[in-house]
């Protein structure tokens, strides 16, 4: 498949190296996409994941990864053009932080309302699905711990969508992988990240993930 992965931050990269690594054709989007140092880790690459605008990324891409910091998700996807991403799966592993009172970040919203549906009312031809978010980006492909495989979760309106985008999560290596619901359901998916944060900052890891345990 064509994935158009919009971010280059480290949770893009980490991806499209993800995606690559698993025979898709990979382009990664960026407002600075002749950005030399973008340029040069795709050239390390030997030129596996093509580097260009917002807008050619997301009309390149079967499927849209959103990376983007909080702040400018409707930026970028403004630059993408909706038109671009619509009749496509969206998977959307980002999380509405507000780091403006410094550590730990706080969510911009909650209870109500969520990232994953202000993304889905942007989009509203797409078919988000929300997920990844709760972990590292250097533990989205290939998620083994010490102590085994953690919990990953998704949701998401499209039965079809959610389909294809559990198909890529087991590609990449989860195994205990639960659909959620709705896109709704981001209201507590979301408020994980900020759990993981806490606990992150209390130990001074930032590579622990959660497992739900059974018995
Ligand atoms: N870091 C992690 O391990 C991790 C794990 C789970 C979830 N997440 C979530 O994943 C998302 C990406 O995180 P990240 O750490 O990779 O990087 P980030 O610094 O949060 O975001 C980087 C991307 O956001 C874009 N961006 C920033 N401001 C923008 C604006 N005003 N308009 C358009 N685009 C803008 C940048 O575009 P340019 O390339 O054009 O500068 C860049 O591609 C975030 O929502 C984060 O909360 C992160």
């Amino acid at each position: 498949m064509k994935i158009g992965i919009l971010g280059s931050g480290e949770v893009g990269k980490a991806l499209a190296i993800g995606f690559a690594s698993s025979g898709h054709q990979v382009k990664i989007g960026s407002r600075d996409f002749e950005n030399s140092k973008l340029k040069i880790w795709a050239n390390e690459l030997e030129d596996l994941i093509l580097v260009d605008s917002f807008e050619k990324t997301a009309t390149f891409g079967d499927i849209i990864v959103l990376a983007i910091k909080w702040d400018g998700v409707e930026n970028a996807i403004h630059l993408a053009n909706p038109e671009n991403l619509s009749h496509k799966t969206v998977i959307d592993v980002t999380n509405p932080l507000n780091f403006s009172n410094g550590m730990p970040p706080s969510l911009y919203i909650g209870h109500t309302n969520s990232g994953g549906e202000i993304i889905q009312r942007l989009l509203p031809k797409s078919c988000i699905v929300k997920t990844l978010n709760i972990v590292n980006n250097h533990t989205m492909i290939n998620p083994t711990y010490n102590e085994g495989i953690p919990s990953m979760f998704l949701c998401g309106n499209s039965e079809n969508a959610k389909k294809q985008v559990t198909q890529i999560l087991k590609d990449f290596g989860w195994k205990d992988i639960t659909d959620l619901g709705d896109i709704t359901e981001c209201r507590i998916i979301e408020p994980i990240t900020c759990l993981w944060i806490k606990y992150g900052m209390k130990h001074n890891t930032w590579t622990h993930a959660i497992r739900f345990l059974k018995h």
